[in-house]
Formats: C-alpha cells, sequence, structure tokens
C-alpha cells in the first residue's frame, strides 16, 4: 500500500471523483435544503477509530458518496437562507482542486501563485475604489481580516510600539468603537489583541440600524476626559443582521478630525458597493484605513476566502514583518507572510482568478444585484401578507420579519421555536436573529441559485411549519 498513485490511477479516480460531484451538485439543488443526518451516522462519523490498517480508496469514496455527500450544510442549494454563507460557483470548485493539486505555499517567492494572488488583489482594491498601493492579502475569512485590519490599527495608534511593549506599558487605555450591529468577530478581535472588551464601546444603532454618529461623538468624548485613548472607530459595510451599511463618509470624517482609525467591515457587504442601486451608500470607503472583505461569501467562493485590505500598506507590513534569516531567499516581491499572520498560505486566489474572468465584473454586478433585488420582492411580499410582518428590509440581500398571525397567542415564542422547527422539515434553511428585543426570522440571499419561486415557498412553509406550533 503506498501514498502515492500512477498517473493512471489518478486519473481514473479524478474522473470517479468528478461524475460523483457532478451528480451530487443537480441533487443537492432540487433536494432538500439540509436533509437531516441520521445520529448514528454523525456518531459513526465522530466516533471512528484511529485507522491502524490501509483502506482501499474505492471504499473511502464510496463513504464520501454515502455518508458525507447526502448531508450538507445546505448553502449549495437555492432555498438556503441561513446566515451569510453564498453558493459555490462551479467553477470555483474545479479551481480549489487545481490549487490543491498546484499545491504552492503562497508566502511569497517567485512563482505563479504569487502573483495570480497579486492579480486578484489589484482587482478587489480596484471594485472597493482602493489605492493599487494598499497593501492586501487573502485570509481565511472575514474573521481573520478584520483582525488584520485592527492589529495594523493597533500596531499604528499605540503610543508605545506595541510588537516590543505590548498593551502593558501604554500611557492610556486604547478605546474601539463599533455599532450594537457590528459582528462578534470584532469584539473577538479586540479582545484577542489586548485591548480588553470593557474599551470595545458598543455605540447604539438607529432606525435604520447604523451607528448613531452622534452618540459615538459623544462616547469618544467622554472617553477623552475621563483620561482614554479612543483610537479606532470598526465601522459596517453590511451588517449580518440586517445589511445596514454605516455612514461611511460621516465616520470618514469624525475620523479625520479626531485622529481616528477608520476600519470598515465590509466581510458581508463591502462588495455589494458592486450594486449601482446601492453604490453611493459606500461613498467613504476610500477613506477607510482598512477594510475586510469576504469573497466567500458575496463573490460566490467555496470556503475559505477573506480578504485584508490596508490603506498603508509600509503600516501592514510593519504590524506583522518578521524575516528570520532562513527566509531571506525567493524574495522577488515582499513576502505576503510579512503582511499577515500566516506562514506557509494556500492559494485561494486561483478560484477568485477564474471567476472573476468567468463572468467578469459584470456578471457579479448581475448577480448581486439579483440577489438585493431579490431581497426587496421578498420584503414586499411579506408587506402585503396579512399574518407576516416585516421588521427590516434592504438595503442589500437580507430580510428580517416576523410570523405573526392574528390569532396566535405568543408571537415573540412562535418566532423564537420556528428556526428550529423549520430545520427539521428541511425544505427551506432559515435561521433567525433578535432585533429590538424581539425574536425575527432572518432571510439572507447570496446565492445565484435561488429564484423568486424559492422565497414564495418559503413563505409557504413558514405558514405550514407555523401553523403547528401552539
Ligand atoms: C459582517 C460580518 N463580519 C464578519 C464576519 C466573519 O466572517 P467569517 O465567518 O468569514 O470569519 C461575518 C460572517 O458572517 C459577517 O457577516
Amino acid at each position: 500500500m503506498t501514498i502515492e498513485m500512477t498517473p493512471e490511477e489518478f486519473r481514473r479516480l479524478g474522473y470517479a471523483v468528478v461524475d460523483m460531484l457532478s451528480t451530487q451538485l443537480t441533487a443537492v439543488q432540487s433536494g432538500l435544503a439540509r436533509p437531516l443526518m441520521p445520529d448514528t451516522l454523525s456518531r459513526a462519523l465522530t466516533d471512528q477509530p484511529l485507522p491502524e490498517q490501509p483502506t482501499p480508496v474505492e471504499d473511502l469514496l464510496k463513504r464520501v458518496q454515502d455518508e458525507i455527500l447526502p448531508y450538507p450544510m445546505g448553502n449549495q442549494n437555492p432555498r438556503f437562507f441561513a446566515w451569510v454563507n453564498s453558493t459555490a460557483a462551479p467553477l470555483a470548485v474545479l479551481g480549489e482542486f487545481v490549487a490543491a493539486a498546484h499545491n504552492a505555499s503562497v508566502a511569497g517567492g517567485h512563482h505563479a501563485a504569487t502573483y495570480v494572488e497579486h492579480a486578484v488583489l489589484n482587482w478587489l482594491k480596484e471594485i472597493l475604489t482602493y489605492p493599487r498601493s494598499a497593501g492586501a492579502l487573502l485570509t481565511s475569512g472575514g474573521s481573520v481580516a478584520n483582525l488584520i485590519g485592527l492589529a495594523t490599527m493597533r500596531h499604528v495608534k499605540a503610543p508605545q510600539n506595541v510588537r516590543t511593549h505590548g498593551l502593558h506599558d501604554q500611557p492610556q487605555p486604547l478605546v474601539v468603537y463599533a455599532s450594537t450591529q457590528a459582528h462578534s468577530c470584532i469584539q473577538k478581535s479586540v479582545e484577542l489583541l489586548g485591548f480588553g472588551s470593557q474599551y470595545l464601546r458598543r455605540i447604539p444603532a438607529n432606525e435604520a440600524y447604523q451607528i448613531d454618529v452622534e452618540a459615538l461623538k459623544a462616547q469618544i468624548h467622554q472617553d477623552r476626559v475621563n483620561g482614554l485613548l479612543p483610537v479606532c472607530v470598526a465601522a459596517s459595510a453590511g451588517t449580518v443582521n440586517t445589511g445596514a451599511v454605516d455612514p461611511l463618509d460621516q465616520l470618514a470624517d469624525l475620523c479625520a478630525a479626531e485622529g481616528l482609525w477608520l476600519h470598515v467591515d465590509g466581510a458581508y457587504g463591502g462588495v455589494g458597493i458592486l450594486d449601482p442601486d446601492v453604490s453611493a451608500l459606500y461613498k467613504g470607503i476610500e477613506r477607510a484605513d482598512s477594510i475586510a472583505i469576504d469573497p466567500h461569501k458575496w463573490l460566490y467562493m467555496p470556503v475559505e476566502c477573506g480578504c485584508a485590505l490596508v490603506k498603508d500598506a509600509e503600516a501592514m507590513r510593519a504590524a506583522f514583518s518578521l524575516l528570520p534569516d532562513y527566509l531571506r531567499n525567493d524574495r522577488e516581491l515582499p513576502w505576503f507572510s510579512e503582511y499577515g499572520v500566516q506562514q506557509t498560505r494556500g492559494f485561494k486566489a486561483l478560484k477568485l482568478w477564474l471567476v472573476m474572468q468567468q463572468i467578469g465584473v459584470e456578471g457579479l454586478r448581475h448577480l448581486i444585484g439579483a440577489n438585493n433585488q431579490l431581497a426587496a420582492l421578498l420584503a414586499h411580499k411579506i408587506t402585503q401578507q396579512p399574518d407576516f410582518e416585516l421588521v427590516s428590509g434592504g438595503p442589500l440581500s437580507i430580510v428580517c420579519f416576523r410570523y405573526a398571525p392574528s390569532n396566535h397567542p405568543d408571537v415573540d415564542g412562535l418566532n423564537a421555536q420556528l428556526p428550529t422547527r423549520l430545520q427539521q422539515d428541511g425544505r427551506v434553511f432559515i435561521t433567525g436573529t433578535r432585533l429590538k428585543d424581539c425574536p425575527v426570522l432572518r432571510m439572507c440571499i447570496v446565492n445565484f441559485r435561488t429564484t423568486e419561486a424559492d422565497l414564495d415557498l418559503a413563505l409557504q412553509v413558514i405558514r405550514e411549519v407555523g401553523a403547528a406550533i401552539p
């Protein structure tokens, strides 16, 4: 038994895998959004003993076919509306396969993968109206992209060199500001970077779920009076709950006046700038000091693929670069590993490079715009149905609402229970959140397969499942 394969074996098994996946691709689109995985199977997979002896590859592929592929997360299906998990572009799936076969570490160096990543980063900068001179790199996802932006901010803004002193010797506590609607990864970053969550100020949001700029100003002023050092506003370009875009231009003015770093979390909504119907909302993003986006959300990449961008590339490098002697060769350009956390890095750029050229920016604009339009249509349908209540619709592709039949005694309880019941039903996959302290259903459309018929089915299934909840 050997780990090596002959080219013939590789070809035979490769074709078998492609055959299996192309059948599964169709099955996954027409079936349940999330088929219920039997507990016996999930336990058997979890508790499988350490495989001491070899297993024939055919047997393993059969297990993939029978035990893994039939139980997907659901996001390849057009009726998956949960969180922000998009459908993967098929060409990008093939790109992942090629990237694994190529097996480059894109820490840097003079080989093709490095230049492919530079190409896609230049394209992403252009989409975000960011200068080509900005620093950037692909990451595992939005959380790490935000962490990298905020780590650079910490390096620039801390009065004492944070790489040598940490936060111990800073003259005052450093304070970061974000709205109550900011993603939890902002808090995680603030904690990981040692600021402490007590120095993350959660500023109230307005009726449109955007940060309240007046409340922000007042908090910054108060913190200065109390001897603290305000350093950063972490704005959202597309909040995870409702898709709200904070008033970036106003925040850029405020940050410029106060000497604060403006970071923009665009993990979900950043590339919404491509949709001409909403692009005005992004005015000011070009003034941000750092931006996080997530191609594995709205650029339809298979997970994982995030992207961190920092306007001042040298600041980004200064925050991360360490060049031990063994890394001083093969240095055509500064290495990506000098701008982030990882040394060995996967070839994430290839899938994006393929799809961005396959459909062009024109194609992406169309798909993102179509998702936004579907969300607007869903919001409209909800307002037309007396047993539904619209809570938030737009400006991007997230709609929050409640199922509220007039005779139901406990609408809060009903909406709190609905996500679990809907997931058990499986025809649609919908999660919930809380807005204004009430449970709501939340549908996010980042899926190029979703159609109006899927929205109608979702509302019908909510009614059917909801009718069985006392
Ligand atoms: C607004 C926002 N920021 C950050 C993240 C975190 O991104 P990731 O899950 O790719 O780490 C998400 C994920 O949904 C998000 O919606």
